[in-house]
């Protein structure tokens, strides 16, 4: 019994030294966030992140497995290793650099405001807004922003999904939503009725894919991929088909 216990103690000691080989990577992507991760009317996930992800395990020649994660259990799906990697339109700041471990950023996303045609708010003049209801996806560094700035004077309504959000400001349950600019772009200005307000707000250092802090070798992969996808076209190739501005 005691050999048993102790081998077993070895095999799991050496499970979690061990290093991996990286060729199989779960990646996770919380939908719908257009135009970074999204499914098509026949339930084909696609996207900017996506498509990214797919060029980057190609180049790993790595296995990968994408795995769909709501939004407020991202980092800690990660610590938990239900999967290795997020895609996620996660933006690089301090507190969650804390707790894992960012690529060289991909991407750069403001958060833009949007509204209904009818509002007619400058949503930078905060006696104006007083009692304004604005909608953020619970989580996001639109939630920090608006908690930190604006608590007290607006009511602040967040959601799980950026989708439901998106239907309340239809449904005129919120008069702004406060989103990263290219999802506001492409879900709400899409559709008549709608306008964006303000001027976009610089958040976060970039857009990076975020990794277990002791995966520092899977990071180092990544971000040659990344480079080597720059390099070659492909990244832009991808950037050009999701962005048209
Ligand atoms: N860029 C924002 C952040 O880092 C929002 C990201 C939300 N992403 C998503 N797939 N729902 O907080």
């Amino acid at each position: 019994k005691l050999i048993v216990a102790a081998s077993c103690a070895l095999a799991l000691i050496a499970g979690q030294t061990q290093a991996r080989d990286w060729n199989d990577i779960r990646i996770a992507f919380d939908v719908p966030y257009e135009p970074f991760e999204y499914k098509t009317p026949d339930g084909e996930l696609t996207g900017f992140e996506v498509e990214l992800a797919e060029a980057m395990c190609a180049e790993l020649e790595a296995n990968c497995e994408f795995v769909i994660q709501a939004w407020d259990g991202m980092i800690p799906g990660l610590l938990a290793r239900k999967f290795d990697a997020i895609m996620s339109s996660m933006s690089i700041t301090p507190e969650r650099a804390e707790r894992v471990l960012f690529s060289e950023p991909y991407y750069n996303t403001p958060g833009g405001w949007f509204a209904r045609n009818d509002f007619n708010t400058d949503v930078t003049d905060m006696a104006a807004m007083e009692g304004k209801v604005v909608g953020v996806q619970r989580g996001t560094t639109m939630d920090t922003h608006v908690t930190n700035e604006m608590s007290g004077i607006v009511t602040v309504k967040r959601y799980t999904t950026a989708e439901d959000m998106v239907l309340d400001l239809e449904g005129q349950r919120l008069d702004v939503v406060f989103v990263d600019y290219p999802v506001g772009e492409q879900t709400i200005m899409n559709r008549d009725g709608f306008k964006e307000v303000g001027e976009p707000v610089k958040l976060g250092e970039g857009v990076a894919v975020a990794m277990r802090k002791r995966d520092a070798d899977l990071a180092e992969k990544v971000n040659a991929a990344l480079r080597t996808l720059k390099e070659n076209g492909t990244y832009d190739t991808i950037m050009n088909k999701y962005f048209s501005y």
